[in-house]
């Protein structure tokens, strides 16, 4: 039996992780968020109602679980409290079910208005526009704040004046934008801080703890491996360790402790939100049907996704990086009816030579041509589908040739979007 299991997506995010969290909370008794912030979007249905959260962690339906916010998650206060609100709005109460690291580093207003400036001015990197990146650039450059600072008002307020200071020189002169109010981000963090500041916990202590008596515990994930700020299609990436590897210093335990198993979520086809490479990716009808029936518009910006065939060479990198256990395989009911299913198996350089790895360079990026293995798609219906048996052949056909492609075995099927459209074929915290 494992008592931890990392939830985590092979792609670009967006594979649905929310749901997959969701799922597993059942088995477990705490659920953690060790890196990014609100650019992350994880979409729960709760009585037919969709809920999306952005920082909480995506146990919080459910009672006696405690969700921790460890001290990899970047925190704004005022999105925070906006998330607080919407989740009371649905008759769900985060009393006793939130912990908050004391070690978080806070989004200002000052890191939303630079990431807005950028993404106006130059190159897009498509960003969610929450200040994620500029936020991660001054806890690099030790000058960001923590949630902890806020404890000790008077130095709080001096260090704070001059990060001010330091960006509206920056925001002024060099993107001839306007500049951030001191006061007003002052105010607006003492507004929203007091509810935060009750739930500061240390989280170590208690992930520490549970570990010793041998509890479950789910660490969850945002974003995706492709986005990692070192593994992935760089500089098209956010600006954490979506990987395995960001687990342990994200939350405070040791790597042996918090990686029991590690579950890969995967989208049965990819997709992607904002610039970058996208070798498999669809631009016609094809695209657009997957698109519309996906449901593949951005949950945190609502833009829509970028669409493609599932990429085995980006999987693969993914599988090695992150030591994934096994896979949970997501949305295969959005390919019902599709007459013919590509897979990805390899790329193509421009000298035509063929490859079995991710370029590292944007550079080497260019020309890149997927190759394809084409399956027959199926006629029968994965949708709503409980039971593996039960799924038409050719699915099944699908399934196992991933399989085989990765050399890692599919645990988890989701077959539609509730908590019951799901096929478990193996519980990960009982193998
Ligand atoms: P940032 O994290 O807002 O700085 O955005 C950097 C890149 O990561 C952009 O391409 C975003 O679209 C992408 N990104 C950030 N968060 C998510 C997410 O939760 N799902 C998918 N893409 C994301």
């Amino acid at each position: 039996m494992n008592n931890s299991i990392v939830i985590l997506g092979v792609q670009w995010g967006d594979e649905g992780k929310g749901k997959i969290v969701d799922l597993m909370t059942k088995y477990s008794k705490y659920v953690v968020r060790y890196h990014g912030g609100d650019n992350a979007g994880h979409t729960v249905i709760l009585n037919r109602k969709k809920i999306i959260l952005h920082t909480i962690p995506s146990g919080i339906l459910h009672e006696g679980v405690l969700n921790i916010i460890a001290n990899g998650v970047m925190i704004s206060v005022k999105s925070l409290i906006k998330e607080l609100t919407c989740l009371q709005s649905h008759g769900i109460s985060v009393k006793n079910g939130l912990a908050i690291s004391e070690s978080c580093f806070l989004i200002l207003p000052h890191h939303v208005a630079i990431d807005r400036a950028r993404e106006a001015s130059k190159g897009k990197i498509g960003t969610t526009l929450r200040g994620i990146g500029p936020a991660y650039e001054d806890k690099v450059a030790r000058r960001g704040l923590k949630l902890s600072d806020i404890l000790h008002m008077t130095s709080f307020e001096a260090r704070l004046k001059e990060i001010i200071d330091f960006h509206n020189f920056q925001l002024i002169h060099y993107y001839h934008s306007s500049s951030i109010g001191y006061q007003e981000t002052l105010e607006e963090i003492i507004s929203c801080s007091e509810v935060i500041l009750e739930m500061i916990e240390d989280v170590s202590e208690i992930l520490n703890r549970a570990h010793d008596n041998f509890e479950p515990v789910i660490y969850e994930g945002a974003q995706g491996t492709m986005l990692d700020i070192d593994q992935g299609t760089y500089p098209y990436v956010t600006s954490s360790n979506t990987t395995s590897g960001g687990v342990s210093s994200g939350s405070g335990i040791g790597p042996k402790r918090c990686m029991g198993h590690i579950l890969g979520v995967m989208k049965a086809y990819s997709t992607r939100v904002g610039s970058g490479p996208f070798p498999t990716e669809l631009h016609g009808s094809i695209g657009e049907l997957l698109r519309k029936r996906g449901m593949e518009y951005g949950s945190t910006t609502g833009r829509p996704r970028r669409v493609g065939w599932i990429d085995v060479v980006m999987i693969n990198k993914s599988v090695q990086c992150n030591s994934i256990s096994s896979f949970c395989l997501t949305k295969l009911d959005v390919l019902d009816g599709m007459e013919r299913i590509k897979i990805c198996t390899s790329y193509r350089d421009r000298e035509g030579k063929e490859i079995d790895k991710i370029p590292s360079s944007l550079e080497a990026w260019k020309d890149i041509e997927p190759v394809y293995e084409i399956l027959p798609g199926w006629k029968g219906k994965v949708y709503k589908i409980r039971d593996y048996r039960f799924l038409p052949e050719e699915a099944i056909r699908y399934v196992r040739r991933i399989e085989e492609l990765t050399g890692v075995s599919v645990y988890i099927i989701s077959t539609g979007p509730s908590r019951e459209d799901s096929i478990i074929i193996k519980n990960p915290f009982y193998c």
